[in-house]
Protein backbone atom coordinates (compact mmCIF):
# COMPACT_ATOMS: atom_id res chain seq x y z
CA UNK A 1 0.00 0.00 0.00
CA UNK A 2 1.41 3.37 -1.09
CA UNK A 3 2.19 5.37 2.16
CA UNK A 4 1.81 9.05 0.66
CA UNK A 5 -0.39 10.58 -2.03
CA UNK A 6 1.69 11.19 -5.32
CA UNK A 7 2.45 14.25 -6.65
CA UNK A 8 4.92 15.07 -9.47
CA UNK A 9 3.17 17.96 -11.31
CA UNK A 10 4.26 21.75 -10.33
CA UNK A 11 1.29 23.16 -9.00
CA UNK A 12 -0.72 22.13 -5.83
CA UNK A 13 -4.38 22.39 -6.06
CA UNK A 14 -6.23 23.37 -3.16
CA UNK A 15 -8.96 24.22 -5.10
CA UNK A 16 -12.62 23.25 -3.18
CA UNK A 17 -13.92 21.77 -6.92
CA UNK A 18 -13.51 20.67 -9.45
CA UNK A 19 -10.35 19.45 -7.54
CA UNK A 20 -7.35 17.72 -7.33
CA UNK A 21 -7.38 13.77 -8.82
CA UNK A 22 -4.82 10.73 -8.23
CA UNK A 23 -2.23 11.40 -10.64
CA UNK A 24 -2.26 7.55 -11.41
CA UNK A 25 -5.92 8.18 -12.86
CA UNK A 26 -5.38 11.38 -14.97
CA UNK A 27 -2.69 8.81 -16.52
CA UNK A 28 -4.94 6.16 -16.88
CA UNK A 29 -7.39 8.21 -18.18
CA UNK A 30 -5.20 10.35 -20.90
CA UNK A 31 -4.76 6.59 -22.31
CA UNK A 32 -8.40 5.56 -22.19
CA UNK A 33 -9.39 8.66 -24.11
CA UNK A 34 -7.47 7.08 -27.16
CA UNK A 35 -8.40 3.89 -27.07
CA UNK A 36 -9.80 1.19 -23.90
CA UNK A 37 -9.04 -2.31 -23.21
CA UNK A 38 -7.73 -2.29 -26.88
CA UNK A 39 -11.04 -1.86 -28.64
CA UNK A 40 -9.49 0.52 -30.72
CA UNK A 41 -12.12 3.10 -29.46
CA UNK A 42 -12.06 5.78 -26.93
CA UNK A 43 -14.40 5.62 -23.77
CA UNK A 44 -15.99 9.04 -25.08
CA UNK A 45 -17.24 7.09 -28.27
CA UNK A 46 -18.19 3.63 -27.08
CA UNK A 47 -21.73 2.97 -27.03
CA UNK A 48 -23.73 3.41 -23.35
CA UNK A 49 -24.86 -0.09 -23.45
CA UNK A 50 -22.54 -1.89 -25.26
CA UNK A 51 -19.62 -4.07 -23.78
CA UNK A 52 -16.66 -1.74 -22.70
CA UNK A 53 -19.33 0.52 -21.07
CA UNK A 54 -20.75 -2.41 -19.58
CA UNK A 55 -17.53 -3.40 -17.66
CA UNK A 56 -16.93 -0.01 -16.82
CA UNK A 57 -19.99 -0.03 -15.06
CA UNK A 58 -19.97 -2.74 -13.66
CA UNK A 59 -16.10 -2.05 -12.10
CA UNK A 60 -17.60 1.32 -11.05
CA UNK A 61 -20.28 -0.29 -9.12
CA UNK A 62 -18.94 -3.18 -7.42
CA UNK A 63 -15.53 -1.37 -6.52
CA UNK A 64 -17.72 1.97 -5.32
CA UNK A 65 -19.51 -1.07 -2.81
CA UNK A 66 -16.46 -2.44 -2.15
CA UNK A 67 -14.59 1.15 -0.94
CA UNK A 68 -17.71 2.42 0.39
CA UNK A 69 -18.32 -0.89 2.67
CA UNK A 70 -22.11 -0.30 1.76
CA UNK A 71 -24.55 -3.28 2.54
CA UNK A 72 -26.50 -5.12 0.21
CA UNK A 73 -30.27 -3.38 1.11
CA UNK A 74 -28.61 0.07 -0.70
CA UNK A 75 -28.88 1.11 -4.38
CA UNK A 76 -26.04 2.81 -6.31
CA UNK A 77 -27.19 5.26 -8.36
CA UNK A 78 -25.17 7.25 -10.39
CA UNK A 79 -27.24 10.47 -11.86
CA UNK A 80 -26.75 13.88 -13.67
CA UNK A 81 -27.48 17.52 -12.52
CA UNK A 82 -24.64 17.84 -9.91
CA UNK A 83 -26.21 17.40 -5.33
CA UNK A 84 -27.37 20.81 -6.61
CA UNK A 85 -30.39 18.31 -8.50
CA UNK A 86 -30.51 15.91 -5.81
CA UNK A 87 -31.97 19.21 -3.32
CA UNK A 88 -35.14 19.63 -4.80
CA UNK A 89 -35.24 15.46 -6.39
CA UNK A 90 -35.38 14.45 -2.56
CA UNK A 91 -37.96 16.76 -1.96
CA UNK A 92 -40.30 15.64 -5.15
CA UNK A 93 -40.19 11.93 -4.69
CA UNK A 94 -40.38 11.66 -0.84
CA UNK A 95 -42.20 14.88 0.44
CA UNK A 96 -45.82 14.23 0.65
CA UNK A 97 -48.96 16.01 2.25
CA UNK A 98 -49.05 16.80 5.48
CA UNK A 99 -45.36 15.54 5.99
CA UNK A 100 -42.34 17.82 6.58
CA UNK A 101 -38.41 17.65 5.04
CA UNK A 102 -36.63 18.39 8.45
CA UNK A 103 -33.17 20.25 7.15
CA UNK A 104 -30.20 20.94 9.58
CA UNK A 105 -29.32 24.72 8.14
CA UNK A 106 -25.49 24.12 8.59
CA UNK A 107 -24.61 26.38 5.73
CA UNK A 108 -24.89 27.71 1.96
CA UNK A 109 -25.51 24.37 0.55
CA UNK A 110 -28.37 23.44 3.16
CA UNK A 111 -29.50 27.29 2.07
CA UNK A 112 -30.19 25.43 -1.45
CA UNK A 113 -31.67 22.37 -0.44
CA UNK A 114 -34.39 23.98 1.84
CA UNK A 115 -34.91 26.20 -0.94
CA UNK A 116 -35.85 23.57 -3.21
CA UNK A 117 -37.39 21.53 -1.02
CA UNK A 118 -40.07 24.61 -0.25
CA UNK A 119 -40.64 24.58 -4.05
CA UNK A 120 -42.42 21.27 -3.27
CA UNK A 121 -43.79 20.98 0.36
CA UNK A 122 -43.21 21.99 4.09
CA UNK A 123 -40.11 22.14 5.43
CA UNK A 124 -38.94 22.18 9.14
CA UNK A 125 -35.76 23.96 10.14
CA UNK A 126 -34.72 21.74 12.87
CA UNK A 127 -31.30 23.67 13.90
CA UNK A 128 -30.48 26.94 12.65
CA UNK A 129 -26.45 27.97 12.33
CA UNK A 130 -26.95 30.74 10.74
CA UNK A 131 -26.34 33.09 14.36
CA UNK A 132 -23.16 32.36 14.47
CA UNK A 133 -21.79 32.71 10.78
CA UNK A 134 -22.17 28.65 10.58
CA UNK A 135 -19.21 27.95 12.67
CA UNK A 136 -20.63 25.64 14.41
CA UNK A 137 -22.64 22.02 14.26
CA UNK A 138 -25.52 20.89 16.24
CA UNK A 139 -25.59 18.58 19.05
CA UNK A 140 -28.06 16.46 19.80
CA UNK A 141 -29.59 18.97 22.18
CA UNK A 142 -29.66 21.83 19.47
CA UNK A 143 -32.33 19.94 17.35
CA UNK A 144 -35.44 19.86 17.33
CA UNK A 145 -36.93 17.62 14.39
CA UNK A 146 -40.65 18.01 13.58
CA UNK A 147 -43.48 15.31 14.36
CA UNK A 148 -43.76 13.61 11.25
CA UNK A 149 -41.24 14.14 8.93
CA UNK A 150 -40.55 12.14 5.62
CA UNK A 151 -37.10 12.60 5.98
CA UNK A 152 -34.52 14.32 8.11
CA UNK A 153 -31.57 15.95 6.00
CA UNK A 154 -27.88 17.28 6.67
CA UNK A 155 -24.66 18.12 5.01
CA UNK A 156 -22.18 16.29 6.36
CA UNK A 157 -19.29 18.33 5.73
CA UNK A 158 -20.07 22.36 5.08
CA UNK A 159 -17.23 22.95 1.72
CA UNK A 160 -17.45 26.59 2.07
CA UNK A 161 -17.56 26.85 6.38
CA UNK A 162 -15.34 24.15 6.79
CA UNK A 163 -17.48 22.26 9.35
CA UNK A 164 -17.98 18.77 9.70
CA UNK A 165 -20.15 16.25 11.61
CA UNK A 166 -18.06 14.29 13.44
CA UNK A 167 -20.96 11.90 13.52
CA UNK A 168 -24.40 10.97 12.22
CA UNK A 169 -27.27 12.80 13.84
CA UNK A 170 -29.44 10.92 15.41
CA UNK A 171 -33.12 10.91 13.86
CA UNK A 172 -36.06 8.56 14.07
CA UNK A 173 -36.88 9.61 10.38
CA UNK A 174 -34.93 8.57 7.19
CA UNK A 175 -31.99 10.01 7.29
CA UNK A 176 -30.40 11.76 4.32
CA UNK A 177 -26.77 13.27 4.18
CA UNK A 178 -25.43 15.33 1.89
CA UNK A 179 -21.58 14.13 1.65
CA UNK A 180 -20.41 15.75 -1.91
CA UNK A 181 -16.78 17.26 -0.17
CA UNK A 182 -15.93 14.48 1.93
CA UNK A 183 -17.38 11.62 0.20
CA UNK A 184 -14.92 8.40 1.06
CA UNK A 185 -12.50 10.42 2.61
CA UNK A 186 -13.76 8.26 5.66
CA UNK A 187 -16.09 5.63 6.46
CA UNK A 188 -19.67 5.98 6.73
CA UNK A 189 -22.45 4.77 9.12
CA UNK A 190 -24.76 3.10 6.75
CA UNK A 191 -27.12 2.05 10.13
CA UNK A 192 -28.46 5.82 10.69
CA UNK A 193 -29.02 6.43 6.83
CA UNK A 194 -31.02 5.81 4.19
CA UNK A 195 -29.34 7.91 1.29
CA UNK A 196 -26.04 9.74 1.12
CA UNK A 197 -25.48 11.60 -2.29
CA UNK A 198 -22.24 13.52 -3.75
CA UNK A 199 -21.39 15.81 -6.51
CA UNK A 200 -18.81 13.74 -8.51
CA UNK A 201 -16.21 16.66 -8.47
CA UNK A 202 -14.72 16.43 -4.81
CA UNK A 203 -13.63 13.46 -4.04
CA UNK A 204 -14.60 11.27 -6.56
CA UNK A 205 -13.95 12.60 -10.15
CA UNK A 206 -15.19 14.45 -12.51
CA UNK A 207 -17.99 17.10 -12.45
CA UNK A 208 -21.48 15.35 -14.44
CA UNK A 209 -21.96 12.69 -12.13
CA UNK A 210 -23.38 12.59 -9.33
CA UNK A 211 -23.45 9.28 -6.49
CA UNK A 212 -26.58 8.44 -4.82
CA UNK A 213 -26.43 5.26 -2.08
CA UNK A 214 -30.11 4.38 -1.67
CA UNK A 215 -31.30 2.08 0.73
CA UNK A 216 -34.21 0.31 -1.00
CA UNK A 217 -36.99 0.44 1.83
CA UNK A 218 -36.58 4.20 1.06
CA UNK A 219 -36.41 4.10 -2.54
CA UNK A 220 -39.86 1.61 -2.62
CA UNK A 221 -41.48 4.95 -0.96
CA UNK A 222 -40.30 7.24 -3.80
CA UNK A 223 -43.27 8.75 -5.81
CA UNK A 224 -43.25 7.33 -9.37
CA UNK A 225 -46.03 9.82 -10.93
CA UNK A 226 -42.94 12.55 -11.65
CA UNK A 227 -41.41 12.97 -14.60
CA UNK A 228 -38.90 10.15 -15.84
CA UNK A 229 -35.46 11.88 -15.00
CA UNK A 230 -37.11 12.47 -11.35
CA UNK A 231 -37.76 8.88 -10.66
CA UNK A 232 -34.95 7.35 -8.66
CA UNK A 233 -37.00 3.76 -8.70
CA UNK A 234 -36.84 4.46 -12.79
CA UNK A 235 -33.20 4.85 -12.62
CA UNK A 236 -32.79 1.97 -10.08
CA UNK A 237 -34.51 -0.61 -12.28
CA UNK A 238 -32.55 0.38 -15.43
CA UNK A 239 -29.08 0.31 -13.32
CA UNK A 240 -28.43 3.60 -13.79
CA UNK A 241 -28.22 4.10 -17.39
CA UNK A 242 -32.67 5.08 -18.50
CA UNK A 243 -30.92 7.67 -20.96
CA UNK A 244 -27.14 7.93 -21.84
CA UNK A 245 -25.01 8.85 -18.50
CA UNK A 246 -22.02 10.36 -18.47
CA UNK A 247 -19.84 7.34 -19.18
CA UNK A 248 -16.50 9.13 -18.99
CA UNK A 249 -17.12 10.93 -15.50
CA UNK A 250 -18.70 7.07 -14.00
CA UNK A 251 -15.02 5.91 -15.43
CA UNK A 252 -13.10 7.93 -13.74
CA UNK A 253 -15.12 7.76 -10.20
CA UNK A 254 -13.96 3.88 -10.97
CA UNK A 255 -10.59 4.93 -11.12
CA UNK A 256 -10.90 6.83 -8.14
CA UNK A 257 -12.62 4.30 -6.53
CA UNK A 258 -10.16 1.37 -7.01
CA UNK A 259 -7.01 3.86 -6.47
CA UNK A 260 -8.85 4.70 -2.48
CA UNK A 261 -8.43 0.80 -2.65
CA UNK A 262 -5.31 0.79 -3.58
CA UNK A 263 -4.36 3.11 -0.95
CA UNK A 264 -5.71 1.06 2.08
CA UNK A 265 -9.73 2.30 2.08
CA UNK A 266 -11.70 4.83 3.94
CA UNK A 267 -9.65 4.14 6.89
CA UNK A 268 -6.28 4.82 5.67
CA UNK A 269 -7.55 7.69 4.16
CA UNK A 270 -9.22 8.82 7.39
CA UNK A 271 -5.63 8.46 8.83
CA UNK A 272 -3.97 10.44 6.00
CA UNK A 273 -6.60 13.34 5.88
CA UNK A 274 -6.53 13.69 9.69
CA UNK A 275 -2.59 14.46 9.74
CA UNK A 276 -2.92 16.92 6.24
CA UNK A 277 -5.56 18.75 7.92
CA UNK A 278 -3.84 18.48 11.77
CA UNK A 279 -0.77 20.08 9.78
CA UNK A 280 -3.06 23.22 8.84
CA UNK A 281 -4.83 23.44 11.98
CA UNK A 282 -1.62 23.60 13.66
CA UNK A 283 -0.13 26.73 11.62
CA UNK A 284 -3.62 28.29 12.27
CA UNK A 285 -3.31 27.57 16.18
CA UNK A 286 0.47 28.25 16.16
CA UNK A 287 0.26 31.52 14.77
CA UNK A 288 -0.81 33.39 17.90
CA UNK A 289 -3.72 34.77 16.74
CA UNK A 290 -2.32 36.06 13.63
CA UNK A 291 -4.57 33.25 11.50
CA UNK A 292 -7.92 32.66 12.27
CA UNK A 293 -10.03 29.48 11.39
CA UNK A 294 -13.77 30.12 10.37
CA UNK A 295 -15.01 26.86 12.16
CA UNK A 296 -14.86 26.95 15.82
CA UNK A 297 -12.11 24.32 16.58
CA UNK A 298 -14.89 21.39 18.25
CA UNK A 299 -15.90 20.54 14.38
CA UNK A 300 -13.52 21.42 11.98
CA UNK A 301 -13.68 20.01 8.61
CA UNK A 302 -11.01 17.77 7.40
CA UNK A 303 -11.34 18.71 4.02
CA UNK A 304 -12.05 22.14 3.69
CA UNK A 305 -10.18 24.48 6.19
CA UNK A 306 -11.07 28.56 5.76
CA UNK A 307 -8.78 30.68 7.45
CA UNK A 308 -8.29 34.71 7.81
CA UNK A 309 -5.72 37.23 8.59
CA UNK A 310 -5.88 40.25 10.67
CA UNK A 311 -6.36 42.13 6.98
CA UNK A 312 -8.17 41.33 3.62
CA UNK A 313 -4.83 43.40 2.39
CA UNK A 314 -2.73 40.59 4.33
CA UNK A 315 -5.01 37.72 2.97
CA UNK A 316 -4.36 39.07 -0.72
CA UNK A 317 -0.36 39.38 0.37
CA UNK A 318 -0.55 35.75 1.20
CA UNK A 319 -2.61 34.93 -1.70
CA UNK A 320 0.34 36.19 -4.04
CA UNK A 321 3.22 34.63 -2.26
CA UNK A 322 1.42 31.63 -2.45
CA UNK A 323 0.73 31.88 -6.14
CA UNK A 324 4.68 32.45 -6.47
CA UNK A 325 4.89 29.42 -4.58
CA UNK A 326 2.76 27.07 -7.24
CA UNK A 327 -0.52 27.32 -4.95
CA UNK A 328 -3.64 27.30 -6.66
CA UNK A 329 -7.15 27.47 -5.80
CA UNK A 330 -6.56 29.07 -1.66
CA UNK A 331 -9.03 31.90 -2.39
CA UNK A 332 -11.80 31.96 0.28
CA UNK A 333 -15.31 31.90 -1.02
CA UNK A 334 -17.12 35.10 -1.56
CA UNK A 335 -19.18 34.61 1.46
CA UNK A 336 -16.63 34.39 4.26
CA UNK A 337 -13.44 35.62 2.52
CA UNK A 338 -9.95 35.15 3.06
CA UNK A 339 -8.66 32.11 2.32
CA UNK A 340 -9.84 27.69 1.94
CA UNK A 341 -7.95 25.16 1.57
CA UNK A 342 -9.25 22.26 0.39
CA UNK A 343 -7.24 19.17 0.95
CA UNK A 344 -9.34 16.29 -0.45
CA UNK A 345 -8.39 12.70 -0.66
CA UNK A 346 -6.30 13.15 -3.54
CA UNK A 347 -4.34 15.98 -2.28
CA UNK A 348 -1.04 15.30 -1.30
CA UNK A 349 0.93 15.17 2.31
CA UNK A 350 3.39 17.41 0.98
CA UNK A 351 1.11 20.46 0.04
CA UNK A 352 -0.03 20.36 3.29
CA UNK A 353 3.56 20.89 4.78
CA UNK A 354 4.54 23.37 1.93
CA UNK A 355 1.08 25.38 3.16
CA UNK A 356 1.66 25.47 6.43
CA UNK A 357 5.46 26.27 6.61
CA UNK A 358 4.30 29.35 4.31
CA UNK A 359 1.64 30.17 6.49
CA UNK A 360 4.36 30.05 9.24
CA UNK A 361 6.84 31.74 8.07
CA UNK A 362 4.22 34.89 7.37
CA UNK A 363 2.79 34.97 10.42
CA UNK A 364 6.07 35.51 12.09
CA UNK A 365 7.10 38.52 9.34
C1 LIG B 1 -21.75 20.17 0.16
C2 LIG B 1 -22.14 20.52 -1.25
N1 LIG B 1 -23.38 20.23 -1.68
C3 LIG B 1 -23.76 20.53 -2.93
C4 LIG B 1 -22.91 21.14 -3.81
C5 LIG B 1 -23.39 21.45 -5.21
O1 LIG B 1 -22.85 20.52 -6.05
P1 LIG B 1 -23.07 20.56 -7.65
O2 LIG B 1 -22.28 21.71 -8.15
O3 LIG B 1 -22.55 19.22 -8.06
O4 LIG B 1 -24.52 20.70 -7.91
C6 LIG B 1 -21.61 21.45 -3.42
C7 LIG B 1 -20.66 22.08 -4.36
O5 LIG B 1 -19.62 22.57 -4.02
C8 LIG B 1 -21.22 21.14 -2.10
O6 LIG B 1 -19.98 21.43 -1.67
Amino acid sequence: MPNVVEHTRATLNFSAGPAVLPESVLLQAREALWDIDDTGIGILEHSHRGPAVDRVFEEAKATCRRVGNIPDDFEVLFLQGGASLQFGMLAMAFLSTGRTGDYLHTGAWTKRAIADARVVGDVHVAFDGSNDDFRSIPEAADIAWSEHPAYAAYCSNNTIYGTRFDTAPDASAPLVADMSSEMFSRPIDWSKHAMVYAGGQKNLGPAGVTLAVIKRDFLELARRDLPDMLRYDLHASKDSRYNTPPVFAIYVCGLVLKWIEEMGGTEAMTARNDAKAKCIYDAIDSSGGFWKGHANSSCRSVMNIPFVSPTPEQDAEFLAIAAKAGMSGLKGHRSVGGLRASVYNAFPEQGCEALASLMRDFAKR
